[in-house]
């Protein structure tokens, strides 16, 4: 982050109290509420989620043992329980809520559905019956590669119902990306769609499927493809097959699996510092209880409540507040298929108002796109039904923060701003609503039963306001993560390796200020944040140098007014440089090289060509040197001990 970026937050002093009209119906309605709950949870943490856990889920066999910690950094939470993610989330809904909304759809060009919890719970048993037709079984791994449609979330509970684990793959990531994640999976199912529909345009999954298919995934068996746009695709007889007809003959019921609590709901992979992406596991029983008490504690959930979390399917947002936590909570949920921008940047707007949305949870790129737009178009729309706002998957500024804050919440809005992770599973640090105020850019205070803190290198807690250090968690907590698919060791030492194993080290910095809130300061690690999506600069850079032109590259982050942080990236090409440092055609190649190798949303904003990358003389790359150049900051680093000095003039596209 900027200095003066840094300084603009360090002067941030707004408050803003829980709205009274908001606090008198919340579920958590003041300040000694919420201590009262988070002194229970600091005098017994694993007795406090355990009564949590057997208040909020339907076992089929009770736990005895709350949280096992014999094998840390393995913890296993609700040992000897059993149960089922979807009987949770549809079944033990159906005696009060069987004709409530579930889900409510609308496509891009305006299409919509409502599903009701009956009907939900049927085509999540039709389709449950289907993959056992088709193979799976408890354990396997299923791969899921969707538009964001109501049947993504069917498949999603139906491998859920069955004990199946699911790897959901964001339907951007490219052939090659979906080849990989498949394969380190070990899947042996894979469900997609004909294609969807976004910005005008069909997103070619088919296509990409069977290029990733073609590339060598040899445990995939199958291929269950959704019909969504009818357009031509090409059906492989023997492994592919239609999902209307792989319901067909199934029945409305499907007896659920009881699994063990600690059974593995699913896998998502998600950028870390090395250039292979990490398949992090989550639990079952924990899991859905991260999601729930949040949904509960954060979002204030009340059945008259409409709730619409924008995130897709593919990020962890879409899992915890779209497949789970909504539904587990028995709430009405919206689900939109498209662009925020098409037609215009009313949409979201245009969707709250014909929804009448009252929860509405988005990431700060998408409000900072959609500022730009000016007020005048929200202020088309009535938006008189939203209580509450979030944000998620980055540092909000205060500016985007209040624009929210004035233009859609309309002054009577709190905004939650909720810091958390893949890994995390659910909020980790975030208002309550009802009972905090809140600052426009901080994600304020850990919620109960979650131990947050800041601590310097030694591991020591940092007292003193505003100085930044690791952000860490000092307790395990049910919707932890449990490790890395086939890499335990990666996950001891990502995870735990810092402090001794005594700390879950989250990867980012932060700061608290003088009245404890949390400020986010950025990663701690070599991984950008793009528009909230997480990227490890090593997996652009290994897609780059698999270009046959490219010798070597180094990529960083530099600071966006729109995506939060855009990509630069600096490369040595085999041969010679171009002249002057500029080539057109092979700066989209590349950029169409690296949204073939992982997605679009991995292209280099910036391509920079040089002769050679600031090493220092032991051979490092001076990656601090790079992201100031990319910034467009003066160099205020010593550069002597540079190999090559006179590189410093090409690498600022000063020659
Ligand atoms: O750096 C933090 C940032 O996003 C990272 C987690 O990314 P991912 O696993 O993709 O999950 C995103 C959705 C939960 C964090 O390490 N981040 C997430 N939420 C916030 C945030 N940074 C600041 N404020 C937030 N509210």
């Amino acid at each position: 982050m900027s200095n003066d970026k840094i300084d603009s937050i360090l002067q941030e002093n707004r408050q803003f109290a829980p709205p009274p009209d908001f606090a008198r119906h919340a579920r958590i309605p003041t300040a000694q509420a919420l201590s009262a709950l988070s002194e229970r949870a600091a005098a017994d943490h694993s007795g406090f989620w355990a009564e949590l856990a057997r208040r909020e889920l339907t076992w089929h066999t009770p736990f005895q043992t709350a949280l096992d910690s014999s094998e840390a950094p393995s913890f296993r939470w609700f040992k000897e329980g059993r149960l089922n993610v979807s009987y949770n989330c549809l079944d033990r809904q159906l005696a009060q809520h069987g004709d409530k909304t579930a889900i409510v759809f609308e496509g891009e060009k305006g299409d919509t559905r409502r599903i009701s919890y009956a009907e939900l719970h049927q085509d999540v048993c039709r389709f449950a019956n289907a993959l056992k037709a088709q193979g799976a079984k408890q354990g396997d791994r299923v791969v899921i590669y969707m538009p964001m449609i109501p049947e993504a979330v069917v498949a999603m509970q139906a491998c859920a119902r069955i004990g199946a684990i699911h790897s959901v793959v964001f339907g951007g990531f490219s052939a090659e990306s979906l080849k990989d994640r498949i394969n380190d999976a070990g899947a042996t199912l894979l469900i997609t769609a004909d294609g969807g529909h976004r910005g005008g345009k069909i997103v070619e999954l088919k296509a990409a499927a069977d290029k990733a298919l073609d590339h060598g995934c040899p445990s995939i068996k199958n291929v269950i493809v959704f019909k969504r746009t009818a357009h031509a695709v090409n059906m492989k007889a023997g492994r592919d097959i239609w999902w209307s007809d792989a319901i067909a003959q199934q029945a409305a019921q499907c007896e659920p699996v009881w699994v063990e609590s600690e059974h593995p709901l699913f896998l998502l992979y998600t950028s870390g510092s090395t250039g292979k992406p990490k398949g992090i596991q989550h639990s079952s029983a924990g899991y859905l209880l991260g999601a729930i008490v949040t949904m509960q504690w954060v979002f204030d959930i009340g059945d008259d409540d409409v709730f619409w979390c924008t995130a897709d399917v593919g990020w962890i947002t879409g899992h915890s507040y779209v497949a789970y936590g909504p539904l587990a909570c028995g709430a009405t949920m919206v689900i939109y298929e498209g662009a925020p921008t098409v037609p215009d940047s009313g949409r979201f707007w245009k969707l709250c108002q014909d929804h009448k949305v009252t929860i509405f949870y988005t990431a700060p790129t998408a409000i900072r796109a959609l500022m730009k737009g000016g007020d005048d178009i929200p202020a088309k729309y009535d938006l008189s039904s939203l209580r509450l706002l979030g944000t998620v998957g980055e540092p909000i500024n205060p500016e985007a923060w209040m624009w929210y804050h004035r233009v859609i919440g309309r002054e009577r809005c709190p905004i939650v701003d909720t810091w958390w992770q893949t890994e995390t599973g659910a909020h980790m640090i975030a208002p309550i609503p009802g009972a905090v105020p809140t600052k426009p850019g901080s994600c304020t205070l850990p919620l109960p039963g979650i131990a947050a803190d800041v601590v310097d290198e030694q591991g020591k807690s940092i007292t003193a306001a505003d100085k930044g250090g690791y952000l860490v968690i000092k307790q395990p907590w049910p919707s932890m993560l449990r490790t890395i698919w086939g890499d335990h060791e990666r996950y001891v030492q990502t995870y735990w390796g810092k402090f001794g194993g005594k700390y879950y080290l989250a990867g980012d910095s932060a700061r608290r200020d003088k009245d404890g809130y949390f400020w986010i300061m950025g990663r701690i690690d070599d991984v950008l944040n793009v528009s909230g999506h997480r990227l490890g600069t090593m997996e652009v850079e290994s897609a780059l140098v698999a270009h046959p032109r490219v010798a070597e590259a180094a990529v960083v982050g530099r600071p966006d007014e729109l995506k939060g942080e855009a990509i630069f990236a600096y490369v040595v090409l085999r041969g010679e440089r171009p002249a002057g440092g500029v080539d057109t055609a092979l700066t989209s190649e590349l950029r169409q090289w690296v949204a073939e190798q992982i997605g679009p949303i991995a292209k280099p904003d910036d391509i920079r060509y040089a002769d050679n990358l600031p090493k220092t003389r032991s051979g490092k790359i001076m990656r601090r040197l790079l992201r100031t150049i990319a910034a467009g900051e003066e160099i205020t680093q010593d550069t002597s001990t540079l190999e090559n000095e006179a590189i410093l003039l090409q690498l600022q596209g000063k020659q």
